[in-house]
């Protein structure tokens, strides 16, 4: 059985303070009763106090990006002996605000995946189309680009180490969400692009989330589509109940 995840992208949000609260309010969720993988991304400069805070739980912790580079002269980076220092052992890497807002093409996409590989890190590696993608029919193909590129460098072994997550670009901050039968239907789409690239067994364990306007009142009907195996959860993870909401929602 494929792991469900529910994780928290807290995107440029929290600051210490607003960080110890928050994980403070998640802390007595005790999440370990469920067979839920809990993760969240808060920025850089929280997750050294995440990490120690939720130490003796089971959520784990997420950078939301890692450079590719191992060390050097790269001002304002943060590099991956860096994270796993801190206690990160998954990396989002390929979100639709970096690939738009700074400009990440899928050829560095991938080599941020091998070297979150080679440092042992687990990746939730984020696809998905624009608007004009979805109305043009394109959809399917812009994924399928995105994971040729992006990922499918990787060997059958090294791919065990990523989720996928398909995060529709339009539905990101804006309220609207996939249909349970639109996730449904690119989640199949991406599994079977994952089994002609690998092997069936291979794609059958390979968790993919979605992401994109995910709620506590939208949650269960998605996450009950049979290929949707959780969640990547923006501004409702930013809320300890409506978080953990979501997490029982399987
Ligand atoms: P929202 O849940 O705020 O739409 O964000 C989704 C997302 O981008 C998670 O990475």
């Amino acid at each position: 059985m494929r792991t469900q995840i529910v994780a928290g992208n807290w995107k440029m949000n929290c600051n210490l303070d607003e960080t110890q609260k928050l994980v403070d309010a998640l802390k007595v969720k005790d999440f370990s009763k469920s067979d839920v993988e809990v993760v969240i991304a808060p920025p850089y400069t929280n997750l050294h106090l995440a990490h120690l805070s939720l130490k003796d739980t089971p959520i784990k912790i997420s950078a939301q990006n890692i450079n590719e580079n191992e060390s050097g002269a790269f001002t304002g980076e943060i590099s991956p002996a860096m994270l796993k220092s801190v206690g990160v052992s998954y990396v989002i890497i390929g979100h639709s605000e970096r690939r738009a807002i700074y400009a990440e093409t899928d050829e560095l996409l991938a080599k941020k995946t091998s070297t979150a590989i080679k440092h042992g890190f687990k990746i939730m590696f984020c696809i998905g189309e624009v608007l004009e993608e979805r109305k043009a029919n394109k959809h399917f193909d812009v994924v399928k680009e995105q994971l040729d590129k992006g990922l499918f460098h990787l060997s059958a072994e090294e791919l065990k180490q990523v989720v996928i997550a398909y995060e529709p670009v339009w539905a990101i901050g804006t309220g609207e969400t996939a249909s349970p039968e639109q996730a449904q239907d690119i989640h199949a789409y991406i599994r079977k692009v994952l089994a002609e690239k690998y092997s069936q067994d291979l794609a059958d364990e390979i968790s993919i989330l979605y992401g994109g306007s995910v709620k506590p009142n939208n949650a269960k009907e998605i996450f009950a589509k049979k290929d949707v195996d959780g969640g990547l959860i923006g501004g409702a993870s930013l809320d300890a109940d409506s978080f953990a909401q979501i997490v029982a929602s399987f």
